[in-house]
């Protein structure tokens, strides 16, 4: 599907109907990536439509894995992704560099597969992703036994000598769950325990993905420095095994992953639940318009995700959730948002983790009659574009009263936006956002690089067009 580079949203007195949005985006590159390094063969149905999934196929085949894609099946089915995997270290030298194209999770998670493999890979991105700091991978993969080299200032394009990998005890800087990966795809590749202590939980859809594919990937809180004064202040831990009925470990504020190196994945049948970041962007405008009613189906509910609802709740927004199945370890079911009243918004640095994906989308409800603070979310100025700079500009641009703070915004309660025109600055959830802040103006709002929608969700500006009501 190829989406125009200008599109002209007009504004909607409310958004209403039910969905189906396209296949989850971390999820589908994790199934990819652990496909390759399984034996056997795997399928992958709902596998996300986007540019950035596509590189990681790309990749993964260009590296010996044999991937093919069938067109739609009989009714809506969605398109089948088979992955013939290479097992465990299997991959081949790729005949030239690995482009990752927009997209930091497959740069960051294939340089953890690639790193245990005795060859030299050259990862490139496009413009956007050259930017993108690296250090955070390089930094554990290189104390595995990797020899990694970058660009200057430690941005792409990565360079990886891969080899024989020793596990390590890890603690990221910064709450990652592309690095948490990269460290766990190597480390399953490695020889003995990798265990990663993360400072705030993340999405854990590489573990979930992990046992899925048959490993066995433990979890608990953190473990504390034995203690001189036996037992005082240690911690009593007794880790639990994905998949556990209990596991909800988007529910720790803090968690340690164990991986045990050298075990093999088999092949599976798969399929990929709805991306709620995806799903946000029509949560969140059900949400701000009054009379809104939207209800999402086969949606992934994982709670490291869900925090996006939470947020919505305390807005006003009246939202229900009810898990239909477990896919594979992932909660998949029905997500209903209706508009109820709109409240100051504050989003605490703790948050920002779980909801860093929807960031941009959740700061336009505060161009709808509430207001929106956020800090801690320096993050996003090293996204696919600066978000904290080019969203306040954005919105500026289209008539909102916001301002941007070194680690967050606040949009505040003012005026209807004008409507104007915007740049998405090749950003897909930029793109997206805007196109949300569009529907509550009083006149239409030009989006110039609207194409970037592709990255994630090629059909966005069709689906948004068929919800939203103008009577
Ligand atoms: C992702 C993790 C997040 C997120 C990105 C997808 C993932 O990035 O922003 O869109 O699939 O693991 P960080 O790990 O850099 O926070």
């Amino acid at each position: 599907m190829r989406v125009a580079d200008r599109v002209a949203v007009s504004p909607a007195r409310r958004v209403a109907g039910v969905l189906r949005v396209p296949g989850d985006k971390s999820i589908s590159h994790r199934y990819a990536l652990l496909a390759a390094i399984a034996d056997g063969r795997s399928t992958v149905a709902n596998y996300a439509p986007g540019a950035d999934c596509a590189a990681t196929l790309a990749c993964v085949a260009a590296l010996g894995a044999i991937v093919s894609r069938t067109a739609a099946r009989a009714g809506d089915e969605p398109p089948l992704v088979t992955i013939d995997g290479r097992g465990l270290r299997g991959l081949h030298a790729a005949p030239g560099p690995l482009d990752c194209g927009n997209s930091g999770s497959t740069m960051r998670m294939l340089a953890g597969v690639v790193a245990a493999h005795p060859f030299v890979s050259t990862l490139i991105g496009d413009a956007s992703l050259s930017r993108r700091p690296m250090r955070r991978i390089i930094g554990p993969l290189t104390r595995m036994g990797a020899a990694v080299t970058a660009g200057p200032g430690d941005r792409p394009p990565l360079t990886i000598r891969g080899g024989d990998l020793a596990g390590i005890q890890f603690s990221p800087e910064t709450p990652s769950a592309q690095v948490k990966s990269a460290v766990l795809l190597a480390g399953l590749q490695a020889s003995g325990e990798t265990v990663v202590t993360e400072p705030a939980s993340t999405r854990d859809h590489t573990e979930r993905a992990l046992a899925a594919f048959g490993a066995e990937v433990r979890f608990g809180p953190p473990s504390t420095h034995p203690s001189p004064h036996a037992d005082s202040g240690s911690l009593k831990t007794s880790p639990s095994t994905y998949p556990a009925p209990h596991a909800e470990p988007g529910s720790l504020r803090t968690s340690r992953i164990m991986l045990r190196g050298g075990q093999r994945l088999t092949g599976r049948e798969l399929t990929v639940p709805g991306d709620i970041s995806s799903a946000a962007f029509m949560a969140v405008a059900a949400a701000a318009l009054p009379g809104s009613d939207v209800t999402i189906t086969h949606v992934g509910l994982n709670p490291s995700r869900a925090a996006l609802l939470d947020v919505l709740r305390r807005f006003g927004a009246e939202v229900e959730t009810a898990v239909d199945a477990q896919w594979h370890g992932e909660p998949v079911g029905r997500l209903r948002v209706r508009h109820g009243v709109m409240r100051e918004l504050v989003i605490a640095p703790e948050e920002v983790p779980e909801v860093i994906d929807e960031l941009p989308v959740l700061a336009t409800l505060g161009t709808f009659g509430g207001s929106v603070t956020v800090s801690g979310a320096g993050e996003l100025r090293v996204k696919e574009s600066d978000r904290i700079a080019e969203l306040v500009a954005g919105l500026r641009a289209m008539g909102a009263d916001a301002e941007e703070r070194a680690d967050g915004f606040q949009v505040r309660r003012g005026a209807p936006l004008t409507g104007g025109t915007v740049h998405a600055r090749h950003d897909h959830r930029l793109a997206m956002a805007f196109a949300i802040a569009a529907l509550g103006a009083t006149g239409p709002t030009h989006i110039e690089g609207a194409d970037a929608v592709a990255v994630s969700y090629p059909a966005f500006f069709e689906d948004l067009d068929r919800l939203a009501a103008t009577d």
